[in-house]
């Protein structure tokens, strides 16, 4: 069966710097798959290259059987393909709903659903109902989060691209975050690519996990096998700051993935 999608020999460079370095892999259709690694690997750059917000030096993308090179962020979308950001990025002046029914807006889904509908029945399902007319500015960051998910969720994506979701939450704001990205994978059929460094919440959420360091995909496998990693383990430990934020050493077995 044909991925849906297919990254080979991708590259990247600012300056000096190869940020994104010869990254190949692939995802099925209906996986669960996130990609870990220390700051500065080359996480958001990648999935600014899956993305369209920006060019690859060289490589391709395959999206769904079709190469995405050159195309603009709005055209990916329009194809399956939507991402959340890392620091939460709501139109200002416009309140919860409206922020969703702009991404209604987008040409694949517009023709078959009525907007404000669609946007109130997409805060129904990220729990964040109750916050329809608030402005996004009185928004917690918790609910910022959902808002962020809701706003992809509106271009009718295929493949979800989440980068960092429990970044700036407290433990308590994680769980139904992790809760609400599980049910989107399970009953909505999303194929999902998550960001993220706690390692706990994030073993626990993907069945398989692509490590990257220096711009370099360093292992791919499930999560119990990239905890006992050798290079995986020499990249958190020595210079981390991520592990410590759990309070978990990298080679213990991630709870639930056994
Ligand atoms: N627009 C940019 N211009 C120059 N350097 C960048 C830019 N974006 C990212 N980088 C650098 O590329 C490297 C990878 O960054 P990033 O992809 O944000 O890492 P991660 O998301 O894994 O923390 C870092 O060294 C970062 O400073
Ligand atoms: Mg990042």
């Amino acid at each position: 069966m044909t991925p849906l999608l297919e990254i080979q020999g991708l590259n990247k460079r600012f300056a000096g710097l190869v940020a994104v370095n010869d990254v190949s892999f692939s995802l099925a259709a209906g996986e669960i798959a996130g990609i870990l690694g220390p700051n500065g690997a080359g996480k958001t750059t990648l999935f600014n290259l899956l993305t369209g917000f920006l060019a690859s030096d060289s490589g391709s993308v395959r999206f769904d059987g079709r190469d995405l090179a050159g195309e603009p962020p709005h055209q990916i979308v329009n194809r399956g393909l939507a991402r959340t950001f890392q620091l939460c990025r709501p139109f200002a002046g416009m309140s919860v709903l409206e922020n969703v029914m702009v991404g209604c807006l987008a040409p694949r889904v517009r023709h078959r659903h009525a907007p404000r509908a669609r946007a109130r029945a997409i805060l129904e399902a990220v729990g964040l109902a109750h916050r329809a007319d608030a402005p996004v500015e009185v928004l917690p960051y918790g609910d910022l989060r959902r808002l962020e998910i809701a706003r992809a969720l509106a271009t009718g994506p295929r493949l979800l691209l989440l980068d960092e979701p429990f970044a700036g939450l407290g433990a308590t704001e994680i769980e139904p975050i992790s809760a609400l990205i599980r049910r989107l994978h399970a009953s909505e059929g999303l194929t999902i690519l998550l960001i993220e460094h706690r390692l706990r919440e994030f073993m626990q959420l993907v069945s398989r996990v692509i490590a990257m360091d220096f711009g370099r995909v360093i292992a791919s496998g499930t999560p119990a096998d990239i905890v006992r990693h050798p290079r995986v383990i020499e990249a958190y430990i020595g210079r981390d700051d991520e592990v410590s934020e759990t309070g978990e050493p990298p080679a213990g077995e991630p709870r639930g993935a056994a």
